[in-house]
């Protein structure tokens, strides 16, 4: 075996909308990399394991037993269909990372995981400005809480030395392609996807909302860079603030403009929605990402390149 390989890659979620980005991109890097997607759905290309995560204890073993991997788990309930279904959230969220943690442990191996988390893990009066690694964290959602919970498992189960974790606390992802999702942030890639192809998108928070943003390649280049650092370098706090731009609404919507003309932001439709903005606008608007740089990780140049990546990915002939 070449010595410089990396070491395989198992992706939980690996058919999801980030699962699939980060195994081209790795695929892209390591051209016959071993690669395994575990998901709900089959992924289209690489192996896959068709499974609940949270379901079966024994789910990951097959691709744990043969030494040391690299798992990057992105499986989740997201933000709005946990604020609903609080048992399947806790069930998927922190009882599936719990069975992950387990199986990894009853390999013998020392596993590299990289958690994703989530501006969400704050919110509410409590959050600090700007928010950064240190920052307690005050979830007002359960999503949110779910994935707080989950960065102390990551921390507590690498101080163990069971796993070798990390965590990427993920600014909101934007421009997301396809139909709108779960997620209470869904409307801040609706908001371009859509009335950049003629179509209405409703604005659930007031335009004044400050949010923390990064494009999809940006957010999975970041990933990769975690599974490639030394863990040593994080000490025992592993989570670590993804750099993200620091926007408003006003300002995506000027940027949509930009792009589609004040045809494009006529079909954004301010039309409030108390639930979502309530989760929305307690998440940090700020953020500290000093100690990810340092580490080499970049934000996206402006939110004028995040739309174009859009078009040239998703909307060009
Ligand atoms: N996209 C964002 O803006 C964003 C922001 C912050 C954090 N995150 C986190 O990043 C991760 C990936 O996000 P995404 O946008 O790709 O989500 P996604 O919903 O597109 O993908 C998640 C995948 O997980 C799979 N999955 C869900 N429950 C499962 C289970 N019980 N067992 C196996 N597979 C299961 C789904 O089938 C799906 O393919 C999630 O953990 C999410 O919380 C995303």
């Amino acid at each position: 075996m070449d010595p410089s390989a990396p070491p395989p890659l198992v992706v939980t979620g690996g058919a999801g909308f980030l699962g699939r980005l980060l195994i081209g991109q790795a695929l892209d890097r390591h051209p016959g990399r071993s690669v395994t997607s575990i998901d709900l759905v089959e992924h289209p290309v690489v192996d896959s394991i068709v499974a609940d995560i949270a379901a079966s204890p024994q789910v990951l073993a097959p691709v744990l037993a043969d030494g040391p991997v690299t798992l990057v788990h992105l499986a989740s309930v997201v933000s709005a269909g946990a604020e609903t279904d609080w048992t399947e959230a806790c069930r998927v969220n922190i009882n599936g990372l719990i069975n992950l943690v387990e199986q990894c442990r009853a390999s013998g191996h020392r596993h590299t995981v990289v958690f994703t988390s989530s501006v969400a893990v704050f919110g509410g009066e409590f959050t600090a400005s700007p928010t950064g690694d240190r920052t307690k964290q005050t979830p007002m959602s359960t999503y949110g809480m779910t994935k707080a919970v989950g960065e102390l498992i990551i921390d507590d189960a690498t101080r163990k030395g069971f796993i070798d974790g990390r965590t990427a606390r993920l600014p909101t992802v934007i421009i997301r392609p396809g139909k709108p999702n779960l997620a209470a942030s869904s409307f801040c890639s609706g908001l371009f996807r859509e009335p950049l192809q003629g179509l209405e998108c409703p604005l659930p928070v007031p335009s004044t909302t400050p949010l923390v943003v990064i494009s999809p390649r940006t957010a999975v280049d970041g990933l990769l860079r975690l599974t490639e650092l030394d863990g040593a370098t994080l000490g025992p706090m592993r989570a670590l603030a993804l750099p993200g731009l620091a926007v408003t609404v006003d300002e995506m919507l000027d940027t949509l403009e930009a792009f589609g003309g004040a045809a494009a932001r006529a079909l954004v439709d301010e039309r409030h929605d108390a639930g979502i903005a309530a989760i929305v606008t307690g998440w940090p608007g700020q953020w500290d990402d000093q100690r990810a740089r340092a580490l080499g990780l970049q934000a996206d140049i402006d939110l004028g390149s995040i739309v174009r990546q859009f078009i040239d990915d998703h909307l060009a002939p």
